[in-house]
């Protein structure tokens, strides 16, 4: 992520993320990032997997438009439900989560097959019908999002003072971030942060907005 650009030198590319916000879009800042900086992907088989907690609709068409911007194309796509790391009914059933695993071992077998034979296609494969039905809902919820925004950008809205696009905005949610006494400074949030965001300062996380000072410095071009 340091570089300005990546080039890949195997034919085979592989992209696993998390849905991070459906409601705009559920593709994570540094997965767009990421393959803003692709280079040379024309060629290449590109498949992607895409877990998520409640649902994943349009995460991979998002990073399906970015690819074909880059000038490259998604080979395959799969969908894959997970416990959640948000506060959520499967995040303490251990039961549930059981399931989750059996059938995402299940869904493993199929799409290494799947790609090591070089298949096409895009796939929901846990949630064909919730799909469909999202959208459809999304369609008609659309118009109403004028009047009724959703949390999240009213978080956004709350917690930036520029009327910049969500995706320059984002980083700027750690506003919001606090922590309490259980917080023993131990530091191990600031060492697996992959955007370098949190510096442990008197024993305790400091959110640093890293990300948007350095998109508006750029924008400014006052770095790369
Ligand atoms: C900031 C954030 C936003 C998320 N937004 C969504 C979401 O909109 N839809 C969804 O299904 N899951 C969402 N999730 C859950 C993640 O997709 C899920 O945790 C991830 O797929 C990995 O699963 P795991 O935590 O069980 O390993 C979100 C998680 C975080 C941390
Ligand atoms: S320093 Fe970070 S990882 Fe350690 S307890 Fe505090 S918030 Fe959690």
């Amino acid at each position: 992520m340091e570089n300005n650009k990546i080039s890949i030198e195997t034919d085979v590319i592989g992209i696993v993320f998390p849905t991070y916000y459906e409601t705009l879009g559920g593709l994570p800042l540094i997965v767009r990032r990421f393959v803003k900086k692709l280079e040379n992907i024309e060629s290449k088989y590109i498949f992607a997997i895409c877990t998520y907690g409640g649902a994943s609709v349009t995460a991979i068409k998002c990073l399906e438009k970015l690819i074909n911007s880059q000038g490259g194309k998604i080979r395959a796509g799969f969908t894959v439900n997970m416990p959640s790391n948000m506060a959520g009914p499967n995040l303490n059933n251990t039961k549930k989560q059981e399931k989750m695993f059996d059938v995402w071992n299940k869904n493993l077998d199929y799409i290494s097959e799947f790609v090591k034979n070089r298949k096409e296609g895009i796939f929901d494969t846990d949630n064909v019908l919730f799909g469909r039905a999202y959208l459809l809902l999304k369609l008609i919820y659309s118009p109403l999002m004028f009047i009724f925004k959703p949390s999240t950008l009213k978080q956004l809205k709350k917690y930036s003072s520029a009327s910049l696009p969500y995706e320059q905005q984002l980083p700027l949610m750690d506003r919001s971030f606090s922590t309490n006494k259980k917080c023993n400074g131990c530091g191990t949030c600031s060492k697996i942060c992959p955007v370098n965001n949190i510096k442990i300062i008197k024993d305790s996380p400091s959110w640093q907005h890293h990300s948007s000072l350095r998109i508006l410095l750029s924008m400014l071009s006052l770095v790369s």
